[in-house]
């Protein structure tokens, strides 16, 4: 089964001479446990796919589909907790609580959800994140490349169905963002993750078991589009896989 799909999605913002297509009809497919760069130059849509993908805004028409539900169909509470428990942001920024320790900041999602911490996991994600010692750091007291692995383990604490990255190495130097990506493939394998990172970095997209270039908010290499958004599996006459 997908985790995600997309089909037809569009955003369009402003109309008549200023209207900019920042999607225009991307079917995506992506399967459990993959992990999928999308690459394009900056303005090709790379943000708002992400953002449609997560929720955090809503298309001008086509749908997201995260674990078979049409996310388009959630109401603005639903939608909410759709966030809190099926996706996991990363961003460029590391948006870290300043007055929380590290520990505090990667439980925190969960504590607000109102449920228990899943310890033995949490401990787990932070010892491949190799984050131990510094849990009783406030971010503050952290490098770049530190509060961004914390980032990522405070997404990966409430186990979401898919993980969003959007430029998440962005503002840590080359060294930095190898051993950050390093870690998030290594983290993303051992939990079974699915991850989808957006970059306009080449290098960096090669970690990634596939690619996907987006170009003016369509979707034009890595990736054969159907209109009924699957994939399709090259050798078998356009069979949908599902
Ligand atoms: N809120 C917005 N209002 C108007 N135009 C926008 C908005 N957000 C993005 N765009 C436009 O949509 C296009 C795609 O933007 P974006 O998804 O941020 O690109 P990328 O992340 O690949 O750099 C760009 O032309 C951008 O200017
Ligand atoms: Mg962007």
């Amino acid at each position: 089964m997908a985790v995600l799909r997309t089909r037809n999605l569009k955003k369009y913002y402003g109309s008549g001479e200023n209207q900019v297509k920042a999607l225009d009809g991307v079917n995506l497919f992506v399967e459990r446990g993959e992990f999928v760069a999308v690459v394009g130059t900056s303005g090709s849509g790379k943000s708002t796919l992400l953002h449609m993908l997560g929720g955090l805004d809503i298309p001008t028409s086509g749908e997201v589909y995260v674990d078979d539900k049409n996310i388009g169909k959630l109401k603005n509470d639903a939608l909410c907790v759709f966030r809190r428990r099926k996706i996991g942001f990363v961003f460029q920024s590391y948006n870290l609580v300043p007055v929380l320790n590290a520990y505090e900041n990667i439980v925190l999602p969960i504590e607000l959800d109102g449920n228990t911490v899943d310890r033995a996991y949490v401990d787990r994600v932070i010892d491949v994140l190799g984050l131990k010692d510094r849990l009783q750091s406030l971010p503050s007291q952290l490098s770049g490349g530190q509060q961004q692995r914390v980032a990522i383990a405070r997404a990966l604490a409430a186990k979401p169905s898919i993980l969003l990255a959007d430029e998440p190495t962005g503002n840590l130097d080359s060294r930095t963002s190898q051993d950050v990506l390093g870690l998030l493939k290594v983290t993303g394998e051992k939990f079974a993750q699915t991850i989808i990172m957006i970059t306009h970095n080449e290098e960096i997209a090669q970690l990634a078991d596939r690619i996907i270039r987006i170009e003016d908010g369509k979707i034009s290499e890595g990736y054969e589009p159907d209109d009924i958004g699957r994939r399709k599996i090259p050798g078998e006459g356009g069979e949908a896989d599902e």
